[in-house]
């Protein structure tokens, strides 16, 4: 996250001012004497000591300044660490009142009662939590959360290799930007706050720019997609503001600054499956798109459909040149056990571990906190429909119709929607 940090908050300059035009490129900045410079680094915040506690050069700060000058407003930093992790170590989560200390207990399956029928004490609690947190944020989950992470950080470190594969995917990538361009189209409003779980290299930063939206936040476990997403929304320069989080989306508890409830849509392209992790991950997802999505919000996500997956792996047809599907796990004559396959598509994804998306389990875990089903359409439908519709951006994209291999892995996914009811619980 360090070499995030300099984007702390989000920057809004006012070109009238003298002062702030004679520091703003760095060349001009370099002019000056270094208090001049130093006084302007503390008027931004900015610290003027490095990492090793050594005074700043007039270069350095100079380079600073000017980032916070730059007329895209962006921040990034860890999302909510108040409520982040704030139950996984004793101390921290010592500073929560008992209430909250109570509810995670209660959802680690942790006893409220000693042996003698009593209440337990919070220091009970946390110590229990603790251990609870130690051994069941299990290797397992560590291990999954660093291999996906590392795959994706690898397709940002490797994208100029690999072109000749690329570019057999090149329709396709296009076709699912124009699908998922057709999906916003539909849900998203101008002026509205947008949370992007999974967000990636932050493909749909472009879309949310024409949306006009008023304000974005990318979360993504990948460090090098985030870093590469900022760089696109300094390249783009949208109007909204924009906030980059790395963090685990379906693990981690996330609540951002500003209020709760403050996202009028939140979406997960190509990456909700993920949450299927296990039972606890798919608890801690809906967690975040209850706490964080509006009433009258929608959550939408483009998913890959399990029974698809199933009949073409039965049939031994999970693949063609251009993907496959294999290594189901546990292949077993009771389909509801399968959990997990690995994906491999041309030029970028290569045997990651994902994870079937099972949807009555979201349905009702939604339901229950009156989240309900407003769509579900395969990809291949909303293609059709949307081509229909938009003529003309199928047409400025570029894109030509799909072939029969690129059809088979539009197939494969869908997308639901659902949204929050306006009513407040009674
Ligand atoms: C196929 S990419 C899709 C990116 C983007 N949503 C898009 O449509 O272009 C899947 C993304 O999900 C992210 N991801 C996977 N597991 C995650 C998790 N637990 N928390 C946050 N992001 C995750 C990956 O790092 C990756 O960037």
């Amino acid at each position: 996250m360090n070499s995030l940090k300099r984007f702390n908050s989000p920057v809004r300059i006012s070109s009238s001012s003298q002062i702030l035009k004679s520091f703003s490129n760095k060349s001009d900045c370099m002019k000056h004497l270094k208090p001049p410079v130093v006084e302007e680094a503390k008027r931004l915040g900015i610290l003027l000591k490095d990492d090793c506690r050594k005074n700043k050069t007039k270069d350095k700060l100079c380079d600073e300044i000017k980032e916070k000058y730059s007329p895209v407003r962006i921040s990034s930093r860890k999302c909510s660490p108040q409520i982040l992790k704030s139950f996984s170590n004793k101390p921290d989560c010592l500073k929560n009142l008992k209430p909250p200390v109570v509810e995670e207990a209660k959802r680690l399956g942790i006893s409220l009662k000693d042996d003698c029928g009593k209440n337990k004490t919070k220091d009970q609690l946390c110590d229990e939590i603790e251990n609870k947190i130690d051994k069941d944020e299990d290797v397992f989950k560590k291990i999954n959360r660093k291999h996906i992470a590392d795959h994706y950080d690898k397709i940002v470190l490797n994208q100029d290799l690999y072109t000749v594969e690329k570019d057999r995917t090149k329709n396709l990538r296009r076709i699912n930007n124009f699908i998922k361009a057709g999906i916003l189209m539909n849900y998203v409003n101008k002026n509205n706050v947008v949370l992007d779980l999974g967000c990636g290299k932050g493909g749909d930063l472009r879309k949310y720019k024409s949306l006009k939206i008023k304000k974005y936040v990318g979360v993504d476990v990948s460090e090098k997609s985030i870093q590469e997403a900022i760089s696109r929304v300094r390249y783009l320069k949208p109007s909204f503001v924009a906030q980059f989080c790395v963090n685990d989306a379906y693990n981690d508890k996330l609540l951002f600054s500003g209020a709760p409830n403050q996202f009028d849509v939140i979406t997960s392209q190509f990456s909700f499956h993920y949450a299927f992790f296990d039972e606890t991950s798919l608890e801690t997802s809906v967690f975040n798109i209850n706490t964080n999505l509006k009433p009258g919000g929608f959550f939408i996500i483009t998913v890959p459909r399990k029974n698809v997956i199933i009949n073409r792996v039965l049939k031994h047809r999970a693949h063609n040149s251009l993907y496959s599907i294999t290594d189901v796990n546990p292949k077993s004559n009771d389909i509801d056990s399968w959990k997990n396959y690995n994906f491999s598509l041309c030029g970028s994804i290569n045997k990651c571990t994902e994870y079937f998306v099972n949807f009555l389990k979201l349905k009702e875990m939604l339901e229950k906190e009156k989240i309900y089903l407003e769509e579900r359409t395969p990809f291949v439908c909303l293609l059709k429909k949307y081509i229909r519709k938009h003529e003309n951006l199928f047409t400025q994209m570029k894109i030509n119709n799909p072939n029969a291999e690129e059809k088979e892995i539009i197939g494969l996914y869908e997308v639901i929607v659902f949204r929050k009811s306006n009513f407040k619980r009674s």
